[in-house]
């Protein structure tokens, strides 16, 4: 049978052990040889106890936990060529020419730029006497998949991202656990919330939670927002609400690319207002704990579906993404996802908002 090596790559998220999970066990019932690749590329760099075989048993028991149990790290050598001849040459020794890469666009991106060296890299193993005529021969074709773990709800290609339902799930605990005190003392919260340039959190978190108020990158406030943004709240208060709670996405930003903290949004309640308010920032509450349901089968049809897409590949089929489109799980170009996520975040940058919500949509 082919050898699969799964890992994680970047920040961790829930439901990422789902997917690893589902790779072994498809791969496993396929006839396939699955190996863990333990701290993302470093162990993949480092090789040695880093790839070990999985087993059926050894997948048991890990759907229900946070993070990922294979380890992440963030790999300073595989960005050199050197770091990446080494990877590739730890591969072949395992024979492992099928990869499942679980992890967000970067590690994604890093991925397919490996799958397309991967000849060369190869030629200077052999050239080198590291590997033999027979394993050049063998391993000649690297196959990818990726599957798309983060919080951020930030990736072009899918509906959701593994981790993104149970990270709102944090934010919707946390914002009602702020509500009860805040009510109590007629308090205004304003709560910083994460996703990167994204602020899928923050607004769903928003929607599902009553918040009076979001800031978010993809729309920023209208010059004047703090005036309108008071006027709000007092209505709100005069309607006899004892509370205000203001969502902040940690990339908020106004009309000319500024950020907006949480901090600059309290001055402006405080100064105007004289509410007693207080800041709360949720950090990486929000990336851990058990998994939602949601993301634990969401995490185990990619895990599986990224199993049947290695053994459909052939050497000219281009790397894929596994990914939710609707309810379906579908099949799309990694590259055709990583070049749309990177425009949005060009657009981002250059202020142009309304392409970048554009250019998020479904095309
Ligand atoms: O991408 C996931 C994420 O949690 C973002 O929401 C956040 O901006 C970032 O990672 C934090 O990174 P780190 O864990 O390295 O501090």
């Amino acid at each position: 049978g082919r050898a699969i090596g799964v890992f994680t790559s970047g920040g961790d998220s829930q439901g990422m052990n789902s997917s690893v999970r589902a790779v072994v066990r498809m791969g496993s019932y396929l006839g396939c040889k699955v190996f863990y690749i333990k701290e993302g590329y470093q162990g993949m760099v480092d090789g040695g106890d880093n790839i070990v075989e999985a087993t059926w048993a050894s997948s048991s028991g890990i759907m229900q936990r946070g993070g990922t149990v294979i380890g992440s790290a963030r790999c300073k050598e595989f960005r050199e060529r050197e770091g990446r001849l080494r990877a590739a040459e730890n591969l072949v020794i395992k024979n492992i020419t099928n990869l499942v890469v679980i992890g967000g666009d970067g590690s994604l991106t890093g991925a397919n730029l490996f799958r397309q060296e991967w000849a060369g890299l190869l030629d200077e193993l052999l050239e080198k006497g590291r590997i033999s005529q027979q394993q050049r021969k063998e391993c000649s074709h690297l196959n990818i998949v990726g599957l798309v773990g983060s919080i951020d709800n930030d990736f072009c290609g899918t509906d959701m991202t593994i981790g993104a339902d149970t990270a709102l799930h944090r934010i919707v605990e946390a914002v009602d656990c702020i509500a009860t005190t805040a009510s109590s003392h007629q308090r205004c919260f304003v709560m910083e919330v994460m996703g990167r340039h994204c602020g899928y959190l923050a607004l769903v978190g928003a929607l599902a939670t009553e918040a009076d108020w979001v800031f978010i990158p993809e729309w920023p406030p209208e010059d004047g927002w703090e005036d309108t943004l008071c006027r709000k709240l007092a209505n709100e208060r005069s309607m006899g609400q004892r509370l205000n709670i203001i969502l902040v996405a940690e990339g908020a930003v106004d009309r000319k690319g500024n950020p907006i903290t949480a901090d600059m949004v309290k001055k402006v309640v405080t100064d105007k207002l004289k509410y007693d308010t207080r800041v709360t920032v949720l950090g990486h509450v929000q990336r851990g704990g058990k998994p939602t349901a949601f993301d634990r089968i969401l995490g185990s049809r990619m895990g599986a579906e990224a199993v049947l897409a290695l053994m459909d590949a052939t050497p000219n089929t281009p790397a894929c993404v596994c990914s939710l489109d609707g309810n379906q799980t579908v099949r799309v170009p990694l590259m055709e996802c990583v070049e749309r996520t990177q425009a949005v975040q060009k657009a981002m940058s250059e202020n142009n908002f309304e392409e970048a919500v554009r250019l998020r949509g479904k095309s």
